[in-house]
């Protein structure tokens, strides 16, 4: 809906939004006189107000309470710190479910989600969603015309699933619509497979528990209504609060790489995209898992893009729970700015005392204003202040992309299938991280895209992949396009009906397989020789028909047959290559594309980026490094002018300006 409508830009004016969620509601209202203090002093100028307040807002079905949030609105704009503001609707109140038990989802046994948690609202739900528009139609109406309004948060991390019948009876209209016979429902989902043909509509439901294994085409369904419902959720609110405020942008934020919804598809309806993402500080490829959504998020946006969340320290939702260590939250912050964030946003402001996230990190710890946490948030602000006027509103420099595609995943990602030792995620995240490690930028793309803009397009497994998507990627090597295809691509068509062959005629063509006879997937742990590396997770027994470069599998079942195959511009991997030998890999077919990294010569540890006319230089390693970076620079944090190399400190950065 970008057309015509605001963008972040309006809402950032320059700067980068730096803030998060503030949940005053938890606190006395004098504590909200030292937030705003602190606030001021953070650098803060912008909080994302009531996200959970609906029992609150509304403390009896159709009453409202509007005067605290009165206050707040006004105290926030005094102090000239701008809000994004939340619709409630993610957690209804304890009477919705009591009086209207039609609200509450139901999970695949049958089981009902009710109050005392969070998100336990069916999607479907007529009495949820009049509700819902009720309490948004009031906020818009009173507060539309506020000056601290910035930015609508709609609702919060849609993810929610329901089997009840009321969804039942949403997924039969939304599967009339799809295919409008049940004849034609019939064979899409291949039901002349163990006898499920359906005579009626009504005798269709959700995938719920069944004895055996369900069909796969229908759970394939049920993921894109599940989709197609949230967003519907979401679209309702949306044009709600843009009727009542057309200048205003309106987001929802995402979780990182999250199976439930389709975000090509969401990012269209949105005005602003946001994300949330909280990498483990003790993990050591954290920074790549950073990197990989903040890309993606990035083409989602098709531009600047806003971190909605993040933790200041320790989350409180992983076994064990660490904090991040000294510099870490503004290297992975200033990460987020490089790859193109406008915003840089926590949850939360100020760390709860009660309830089931008070071992969640605030940016305002339990430890106050003189804990660690809070002195790095102040730094961080400072950061952010000097560098908003270079950095926002421009695009990051990208040649390459990633393609992913949400159908895709939830067809591959199923019971049943060759292996489930392992998932697209990991998948994603090793190509990704092979092209972040050679300092390689990465856009994301749907494989439908236009993708002429990019010298090449690294597809780590599409495993279905639509007739159009076919042409398209066809469209594009013939157009001159570099495409490097992993394994088990191309093998279903959209209704995840296995093509003839076992994987696409055309592509098979493309990449000089004859025939494809077995899919030999490994065991956790164990490898496949090939020369010069060894590969993981899967192998494949093909045929070759003619190809320029064939790379073999060495000693097994598959000795001498291509683990990897070339014909001109298309390459295919038959298996994952470890992975120093996938970045070499992937960085030479780059480099034969034409493509250079963001800068030559960096020590490994060291990420960067280019945005604009800026160079990013990220220090993920915890000792000291210099670089050499040709010419003089001004270094943005500092204002320090560089001349030919730069020391970055443990967890350090610079931000160079020619
Ligand atoms: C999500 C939610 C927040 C909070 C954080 C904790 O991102 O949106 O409300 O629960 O997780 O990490």
């Amino acid at each position: 809906m970008s057309t015509g409508r605001p963008a972040l830009a309006d809402a950032t004016r320059g700067r980068v939004l730096f803030g998060g969620d503030y949940n005053p509601e938890q606190w006395p209202e004098e504590v909200w006189q030292e937030d705003v203090r602190l606030m001021r002093e953070a650098g803060v100028n912008s909080v994302t107000v009531g996200v959970f307040s609906w029992s609150r807002l509304e403390p009896q079905p159709g009453e409202r309470d509007f005067g605290w949030l009165d206050r707040l609105m006004d105290l926030l704009h005094d102090h000239e710190i701008g809000v994004v503001l939340a619709t409630p609707t993610a957690s209804p109140p304890p009477w919705m479910g009591r009086l209207h038990p039609d609200t509450l989802p139901r999970d695949a046994d049958g089981h009902v989600e009710r109050w005392g948690g969070r998100q336990h609202f069916s999607h479907s739900s007529a009495t949820y969603r009049r509700y819902a528009a009720a309490i948004t139609e009031d906020l818009a109406a009173r507060y539309g015309g506020h000056p601290a309004l910035t930015l609508w948060h709609i609702n919060n991390e849609y993810c929610t699933y329901d089997h009840g019948d009321e969804a039942a009876a949403a997924f039969r209209r939304w599967l009339r619509e799809r295919y409008g016979t049940l004849d034609s429902l019939n064979e899409a989902w291949g039901t002349a497979f163990w006898s499920q043909r359906y005579d009626t509509w009504d005798g269709i439901l959700p995938p719920r528990r069944t004895h055996y294994l369900k069909n796969p085409a229908q759970v394939l369904d049920f993921r894109r209504f599940t989709s197609d419902m949230l967003l519907e959720c979401f679209t309702a609110e949306r044009d709600i609060v843009a009727r009542h405020t057309p200048h205003i942008p309106v987001t929802t934020n995402f979780m990182p790489l999250w199976t439930g919804q389709d975000a090509w598809r969401w990012a269209e309806e949105e005005d602003v995209v946001s994300v949330d993402l909280y990498p483990d500080p003790r993990d050591p490829l954290a920074r790549h898992h950073g990197a990989l959504v903040q890309d993606m998020t990035r083409s989602q946006a098709h531009g600047p893009w806003m971190l909605m969340e993040q933790a200041a320290g320790a989350v409180n939702w992983r076994g064990v729970n660490h904090p991040k260590p000294r510099g870490l939250n503004r290297l992975w912050s200033l990460q987020a700015v490089a790859r193109g964030a406008d915003a840089i946003c926590y949850f939360q402001w100020r760390q709860s005392r009660q309830g089931a996230e008070k071992f969640h990190s605030g940016m305002l710890g339990h430890a106050g204003e003189e804990g660690r946490t809070f002195q790095e948030v102040k730094q961080l602000g400072a950061d952010l202040a000097r560098l908003g006027p270079h950095v926002t509103g421009t695009a990051v420099t990208a040649e390459v992309a990633v393609l992913h595609d949400w159908h895709s995943w939830w067809a591959g990602d199923q019971e049943a299938r060759p292996s489930t030792r392992f998932g697209l995620p990991d998948l994603l995240h090793a190509w990704h991280r092979a092209l972040t490690e050679a300092h390689l930028t990465a856009d994301f793309a749907h494989p439908e895209h236009d993708l002429s803009a990019y010298r090449a397009v690294f597809v780590p497994q599409l495993y279905l992949l639509t007739d159009a998507a076919v042409d398209n990627l066809l469209a594009y090597v013939h157009g001159g396009g570099h495409l490097v295809c992993g394994f088990h691509t191309g093998v279903a068509d959209e209704d995840d009906r296995i093509r003839p062959g076992g994987m696409d005629a055309r592509l098979r063509e493309l990449f000089g397989i004859r025939v494809l006879h077995e899919w030999w997937p490994l065991e956790t742990g164990e490898s496949v020789t090939c020369e010069g590396f060894t590969g993981t997770l899967w192998s494949e027994e093909i045929e070759p028909a003619d190809p320029d470069e064939a790379i073999p599998y060495r000693g097994g079942e598959l000795d001498g047959l291509p683990a990897v195959l070339r014909r001109g511009r298309a390459w295919y991997l038959s298996t994952l290559p470890e992975p120093d030998a996938l970045r070499s890999l992937l960085a030479r077919i780059a480099a034969e594309a034409g493509v250079r990294p963001a800068l030559d010569g960096l020590p490994a540890h060291v990420e960067a980026v280019r945005r604009g006319e800026l160079l990013f230089l990220l220090n993920h390693g915890r000792d000291p490094v210099t670089v050499t970076v040709p010419g003089t620079h001004a270094e943005l944090l500092t204002g320090a002018a560089v001349t030919g190399a730069i020391t970055l400190e443990r967890h350090g950065a610079a931000v160079l300006r020619p």
